[in-house]
């Protein structure tokens, strides 16, 4: 029988890390189904770069603040599953997609708070709990968080509560989905240039200068150091890895 391959769901795979860790995903022989938000056409164009490598790959959109929409989003992955690669089940769900803010604390809103939790915590927490059924046994959560859990940026204090929130549901997660043979961890990526939060970095020299003055390794982040890691979370080599926070920042605020 043809050995089957492995399949993720990457949340969030239009740009970004979402993108790099589908691409290194894809490279190291698994297919992936990537979510968006908006932008469609940056999505299908990473799916149409993932199938020229040889994999399989599609695109949903998908908004993880949206709870009312998930039933409905996993109906249509059974569907793009089963299409794609005649199982309705897959092996890693990556809880990535999502925005940022800087918003001091003093201008925290209840419609920004919630905002912020629907998208960044309960929206991954529910999303966990109703994909859980349709994954494999031996199958892996990885969930981003940020290194601003560890390290206090002004004006990051809801962002990094619902981050912190993750963390410490991956533990528990780890330890109710351990019978099955899955693992759970966290990612905490530190500042890496992308879209995110407006491109804080990318359109701050002086941000992305002092950044990188207090990061061990002199710069800040690229995309392309986070995908890998994801690619090695779900490898057969990680198998044992189960609960833990994995801080990726090339050593910032050692
Ligand atoms: N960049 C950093 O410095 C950094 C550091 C630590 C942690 N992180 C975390 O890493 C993850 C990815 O960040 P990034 O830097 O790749 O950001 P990005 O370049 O802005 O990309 C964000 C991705 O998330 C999707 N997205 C936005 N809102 C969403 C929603 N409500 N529901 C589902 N998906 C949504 C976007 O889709 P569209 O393209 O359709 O808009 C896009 O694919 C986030 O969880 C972020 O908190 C980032």
């Amino acid at each position: 029988m043809e050995k089957q391959n492995k399949i993720a769901l990457v949340t969030g795979g239009s740009r970004g890390l979402g993108k790099n860790m589908a691409l290194r995903l894809a490279e190291s022989g698994v297919d992936v189904v990537i979510t968006y938000h908006s932008k469609k056409e940056e999505a299908d164009a990473v799916a149409a770069e993932i199938r020229q490598m040889g994999r399989k790959a599609v695109a949903m959109q998908f908004d993880a603040g949206d709870l009312s929409a998930f039933d409905a989003f996993l109906e249509q992955l059974k569907a793009q599953l089963q299409a794609m690669s005649g199982r309705q089940t897959f092996d890693f769900l990556v809880n990535n997609g999502g925005m940022g803010g800087t918003i001091p604390f003093a201008q925290v809103t209840e419609e920004i708070f919630d905002r912020f939790l629907n998208v960044h915590f309960k929206g991954v927490y529910f999303l966990t709990q109703k994909a859980l059924p349709m994954m494999a046994d031996g199958g892996r959560v990885i969930n981003i968080s940020t290194g601003t859990t560890r390290f206090c940026v002004p004006g990051y204090s809801v962002y990094a509560s619902m981050k912190g929130g993750i963390e410490t549901f991956t533990r528990y997660l780890a330890k109710e989905i351990g019978p099955r043979g899955m693992t759970a961890n966290v990612l905490a990526p530190g500042p890496i240039e992308t879209d995110f939060n407006n491109a804080a970095i990318r359109s701050n020299p002086e941000m992305k200068t002092r950044l990188a003055s207090v990061t061990a390794l002199g710069r800040v982040g690229e995309a392309n150091d986070i995908g890998g890691i994801v690619a090695f979370l779900c490898s057969e080599q990680a198998g044992w890895i189960s609960g833990q926070r994995i801080e990726a920042s090339g050593g910032i605020n050692l």
